[in-house]
């Protein structure tokens, strides 16, 4: 097998990221089964030994004081944070490395790859509080990141040490969002890029910006899962770097979103954190953020972590519910929130630690379910991709169990961009989503959310009758 040298054990920051008079620590991997620790990873990011995922740590941390992420404190590493975001150098610009206390650190004379990602935005869901029935309800966009979705935050770090160990090639299996945003991070790092991506079952917007970002896209007659299958075999021929999720530089990066998310809170956590599971990277990251927030001093309690799965790609929630979490049976996953159609989540031992650490919850949605709730957070005039709405409709059946109380605080992470898939959205409300499938009669209940866009004559007198119709409908 190739094998290249763990770039963690770098020490010193990359020439573009100053040292504001602190100093990163060093990290190292080791097996979240059999804790073997090692500096080289072979190309597939699993253990030599057992075969399971690497897990970046920090040995560096441990201290006489206690844990302290580069020698600081919790109050220091506020301070220098919010400090940073007067800075004008692209480090400090970037949401993600601007907490690079709490990354991996590049060798010096490595600059990083950034689209100045993170720094996404939290809103108030009012609308969207009220249908799930509660007092209040945040979300975290991260589809407002450069290439429109979460991915960014953890491509910056993984594709920034594929080029520092001198990788040409980078490639992906994905439903979408990773392919977009590997191949842009590629682009910015003069790298090429290789994406696989299953045909006929991503949306185009995804598809269009690989093509945009100048990948090398192979659409395979097969879903994500087949993929990836193709992928492993690849890597272990060839000197690609794989930017996948079981790469856990991609992870370091991802887990900026919940750091940011308190920092906005105040380092108040909330009650609740809702995600999407798909390949159950994105719920490791910010579960294994929220660890290490609490250790380091950073929060004083965890909030609790729930993933939801559409009920056609649930092999996670099917895991908990059937095999309390002992084993996972892939499944042949099917759902139209395409971003999240995986069988055989990679890190799903990963995600069950963290659901596992802070009294989690995992559910299930069905189909029509996550098309209301879409439709629901772009009332809200916020809009996300379907695989994201997934955390409200998971949401509402958390109330409804009582596991989420009304008057808690919750944060739903919104993971991709409304215009990811406009399809999706035009055949929701055209009426038409659901047409010829077993969910056609359940899709009756979303009559209430559609507007379909009326063709009318071109005068004044068509647009008024409409209108005159739509206020009738709507009082
Ligand atoms: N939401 C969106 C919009 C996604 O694109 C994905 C995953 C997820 C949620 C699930 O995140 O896999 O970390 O549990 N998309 C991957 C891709 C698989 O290839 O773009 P996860």
């Amino acid at each position: 097998m190739l094998r290249w040298p763990c770039p963690s054990t770098a020490l010193k920051m990359s020439s573009t990221l100053p040292d504001t008079g602190t100093q990163t620590s060093s990290s190292r991997l080791r097996c979240i089964h059999c804790g073997a620790i090692t500096d080289h990873a072979d190309q597939d990011f699993r253990c030599g030994e057992c075969g399971n995922l690497y897990e970046i740590f920090f040995p560096g941390w441990e201290t006489p004081d206690g844990l302290r992420a580069a020698g600081m404190g919790p109050d220091a590493l506020k301070q220098l944070w919010r400090e940073r975001k007067l800075s004008l150098l692209p480090a400090d610009t970037s949401g993600v490395w601007r907490f690079r206390e709490l990354l991996p650190a590049l060798k010096t004379g490595h600059d990083p790859i950034t689209l100045r990602e993170g720094n996404t935005p939290l809103y108030e869901l009012p609308q969207c509080a009220r249908s799930a029935g509660m007092q209040a309800l945040r979300a975290k966009h991260q589809g407002m990141n450069p290439t429109a979705s979460f991915k960014d935050t953890g491509m910056t770090t993984a594709a920034s040490f594929a080029r520092q160990e001198g990788f040409r090639w980078v490639a992906c299996a994905s439903t979408g969002n990773t392919s977009a945003s590997m191949a842009a991070y590629a682009a910015r790092g003069g790298m090429r890029s290789l994406v696989l991506i299953p045909e006929g079952k991503i949306s185009w917007g995804k598809l269009s910006q690989a093509l945009d970002y100048g990948a090398v896209t192979c659409q395979l007659r097969t879903d994500f899962d087949g993929c990836v299958k193709v992928l492993n075999e690849l890597v272990r021929r060839k000197p690609i770097y794989l930017l996948n999720s079981v790469n856990p530089y991609r992870l370091e990066g991802q887990k900026t979103a919940a750091i940011e998310l308190m920092e906005q809170l105040n380092w108040q956590p909330p009650d609740h954190i809702i995600v999407p599971g798909g390949n159950l990277g994105n719920s490791s990251a910010i579960g294994k953020a929220l660890l290490e927030m609490r250790d380091l001093g950073l929060i004083f309690r965890l909030p609790k972590l729930s993933v939801i799965q559409a009920e056609g790609a649930n092999p996670f929630y099917r895991s908990i519910h059937e095999q309390g979490g002992k084993t996972l049976t892939p499944m042949q996953a099917d759902t139209l929130a395409t971003a999240i159609r995986i069988g055989n989540p990679a890190s799903w031992k990963k995600a069950l630690r963290v659901v596992q650490a802070s009294e989690g919850a995992v559910e299930q949605v069905s189909e029509v379910e996550i098309a209301l709730a879409k439709a629901e957070i772009g009332s809200d005039g916020v809009g996300c991709e379907p695989a994201s709405a997934v955390t409200l409709a998971g949401l509402k059946k958390l109330v409804k169990q009582g596991f989420v109380k009304p008057n808690e605080s919750v944060v739903l992470i919104l993971t991709g961009h409304v215009l990811k898939d406009p399809e999706f959205t035009l055949h929701f409300h055209r009426g038409d989503l659901f047409s010829g499938t077993s969910h056609e009669k359940e899709a009756g209940m979303l009559a209430g959310q559609q507007r379909a866009p009326l063709v009318l004559d071109a005068t004044v007198e068509a647009v008024e009758a409409a209108l005159g119709r739509f206020d009738s409908e709507r009082p």
